[in-house]
């Protein structure tokens, strides 16, 4: 699962002209290469899809919560989108026909956040998990739209988390997952992932199977080569993966 209470803290990362990704107040630090770049306001519709997917429908659930009489929920996660795209805080895939897969995510700080009674029900494990994950580069959402998946985006995109992980000097990657999604949980194994913990998942009214949130981590090391240097083949939309 990568969808976070808004109550987390977020490392607020600007947009600048050359497609950069970093950190307010430091040097630019990851360079995004086609197809990666920085999404924009434009790409709101396709975002609210793909946090989403990645949310499992709980991002859906809680606009819905949101949104008053006669007002569409969608266009709440639209317009949320559309606001940390500003920010910069959000990674397209874009082969030139639009985003087609996001990635966003954040370095939890050193201190863990309150689980009081303001934070919502549902929030509250993932709140949990995410402060047991303290000093690691969050991955909030990873998602594609179904006919993107098994190209090896979800790698790549997991490959940059781990570059910009570094480059902001941490040596962690963490994400919460729903126990049902095998698929994620396949991919996670395979880079590496492991589960640290587990909560039940509180549904207040969401509908869904979701039984528990499994924290994985990941460890990093610094030697870790550059995602931008990975070759486009790598994906098969780059022409010439035979996988
Ligand atoms: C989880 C998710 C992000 C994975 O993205 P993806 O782009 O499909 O991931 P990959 O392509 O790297 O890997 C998926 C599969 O494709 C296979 N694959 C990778 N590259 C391939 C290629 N070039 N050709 C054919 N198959 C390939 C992988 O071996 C893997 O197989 P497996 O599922 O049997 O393990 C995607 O399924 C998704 O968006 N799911 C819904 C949202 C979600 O659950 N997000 C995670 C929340 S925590």
């Amino acid at each position: 699962m990568a969808f976070a209470s808004t109550t987390t803290t977020c490392v607020s990362r600007c947009r600048n002209g050359s497609g950069r990704f970093r950190k307010q107040g430091d040097d630019p630090m990851v360079t995004l290469k086609r197809p990666f770049r920085l999404a924009t306001d434009e790409d709101a519709p396709q975002l609210a899809e793909l946090v989403n997917f990645a949310g499992e429908g709980l991002p859906l659930h809680v606009w819905a919560g949101l949104s008053g009489q006669g007002e569409d929920p969608w266009e709440i996660g639209r317009a949320r989108q559309a606001r940390k795209a500003r920010d910069g805080d959000i990674i397209v895939v874009d082969h030139g026909t639009g985003a087609v897969a996001g990635l966003t995510g954040y370095s939890i700080g050193t201190e863990p956040q309150p689980v009081g009674m303001d934070l919502p029900v549902l929030f509250r494990p993932l709140q949990e998990l995410e402060n047991s994950a303290l000093e690691s580069w969050y991955i909030n959402v990873l998602a594609c739209y179904p006919a993107a998946r098994g190209k090896g985006i979800g790698s790549r995109l997991l490959r940059l988390a781990e570059e910009i992980a570094v480059s902001e000097g941490l040596s962690r990657l963490s994400v919460i997952v729903a126990s049902d999604n095998a698929g994620a949980c396949r991919l996670y194994e395979r880079h590496e992932f492991k589960e640290v913990e587990r909560k039940a998942c509180v549904k207040d009214g969401w509908d869904t199977e979701t039984d528990q949130w499994l924290l994985l981590m990941k460890p990093l090391s610094s030697a870790k080569a550059k995602t931008g240097d990975v070759p486009a083949q790598d994906l098969a939309f780059g022409g010439g993966a035979s996988r």
